[in-house]
């Protein structure tokens, strides 16, 4: 059965350079649902994208962003603005090594002994990992194991970024570091771990990165935002100026500086003592991305569910599909219905456990696919153990997931 749009009688697509209903239909068509795919035609203008905006610095791939070796190396082979990943855990760093990267930042410390154990073969055979590090309490553990291994640990600091305005702490509560004078008392509690060597500073500015300033019907809260981001960027900034300048003035011979995210690229690159950033969402652009004012990346990631049944005339549900974002409990974290155009979730009921339900404008078939995108980029892959690769309208392979390949880090 041909989908009809009640008022114009044809499908519409969401913008006129995106592929419509009937391109990706039929690209799937005789595929098992659901599934979860990669258009990979967008993704190369994402990344070419985030390249312009870079401009000179390099990226370092935000691993938890796509949970896809497959993807993650297409990337660093074809686009020299990327360098390097940022994972989230050490058993991942032991991973990706054992899956050919190097230069592995872990953006979050651990107190896994075991997992930084398993790094430890990787180190001593010459592969660049590097250790989060804010509290002296992280680093005495990692001493620990490079002392027993007669081996050196490089470390980073995490310099917390966010600004403390009277009526809100606007940004993460991220690190114990807020200020030059953490930094000196962090500093001197790692002058007797000799086993340690601080390479680099990371400073990630969230509220500028990951806070949309440009969403639909909400002018007033955009304009709060735009001025609150203008606020922090000032102070926050100067704050890793600062500290990374004391760091230099000390006789720290830094490797890197690392800052922002997909969503503060032309901010974080103002900041001269920033040397490289992190990016990894604007790869697949998930929905949260779609409402900044300085940037518009292309739904590159999608899921695909099958409907399989009409509850009303116009209430369909589908198999699957609950699969929710992390953060703050708003409906900003559910899934977003994408193609055809005009579905939307039913609020009493979100997108469910097993099943969703949506209410169509159009009159569709019991097996007939319909396409969402997920709030965050990488979550997604948490769910699917493959993910289809799109081009040119057609399928041209399938690759594993993180969790395809068996890996669940936390
Ligand atoms: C330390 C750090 N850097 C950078 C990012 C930005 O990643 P993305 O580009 O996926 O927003 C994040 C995301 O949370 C992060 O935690």
């Amino acid at each position: 059965l041909e989908l009809r749009h009640p008022a114009s009688g044809t499908i519409r697509s969401t913008s006129a350079d995106t592929p419509d209903y009937p391109y990706y239909k039929a690209a799937i068509s005789d595929k098992r649902l659901p599934l979860a795919f990669v258009d990979m035609d967008l993704l190369d203008i994402n990344a070419q994208s985030l390249s312009r905006r870079a401009g000179s610095l390099p990226m370092r791939i935000a691993t938890k962003s796509v949970r896809c070796a497959a993807i993650m190396r297409y990337i660093l082979d074809r686009y020299p603005s990327f360098r390097g990943l940022m994972a989230f855990s050490a058993a991942e760093a032991d991973f990706l090594v054992r899956q050919g990267f190097d230069d592995i930042l872990i953006g979050y410390p651990t107190m896994e002994l075991s997992e930084i154990q398993q790094c430890l073969p990787h180190i001593q055979q010459g592969s660049r990992i590097i250790f989060m590090v804010d509290d002296v309490r992280q680093a005495e553990i990692l001493h620990k194991i490079a002392k027993q291994n007669q081996c050196i640990i490089s470390i980073c600091i995490d310099v917390d970024l966010s600004t403390k305005l009277p009526f809100l702490n606007f940004g993460v509560l991220r690190s114990s570091i807020r200020s030059w004078q953490d930094m000196s008392v962090l500093l001197e509690s790692l002058k007797t771990l000799d086993h340690l060597h601080l390479m680099s500073v990371m400073g990630y500015e969230g509220q500028l990165a990951g806070i949309a300033d440009a969403l639909p019907g909400l002018g007033l809260y955009n304009l709060i935002i735009r001025i609150l981001k203008s606020i922090s960027q000032k102070e926050c900034f100067a704050r890793r100026q600062e500290i990374v300048g004391k760091l230099q003035a000390d006789g720290f011979q830094l490797e890197f500086v690392n800052g922002g995210g997909t969503g503060s690229i032309e901010e974080t690159k103002q900041d001269p003592s920033v040397t490289e950033l992190t990016v990894g969402s604007g790869l697949f652009s998930p929905a949260l991305f779609d409402h900044y004012r300085s940037f518009c990346h292309k739904p590159a990631l999608a899921f695909v569910l099958p409907v399989v049944r009409q509850a009303r005339k116009d209430v369909y549900a589908c198999s699957g599909g609950g699969y929710i974002a992390s953060g703050p409990i708003h409906s900003d974290k559910e899934p977003k219905p994408y193609l055809p155009v005009g579905l939307k979730l039913i609020k009493s009921l979100g997108a469910g456990e097993v099943q969703t339900s949506v209410r169509s404008p159009y009159t569709l078939n019991l097996g007939d696919p319909l396409f969402f995108r997920h709030a965050k980029a990488g979550e997604l892959c948490e769910r699917f153990t493959e993910l289809y690769l799109l081009r040119a309208g057609s399928l041209e392979d399938q690759v594993p997931t993180y969790r395809g390949q068996g890996a669940c880090f936390f």
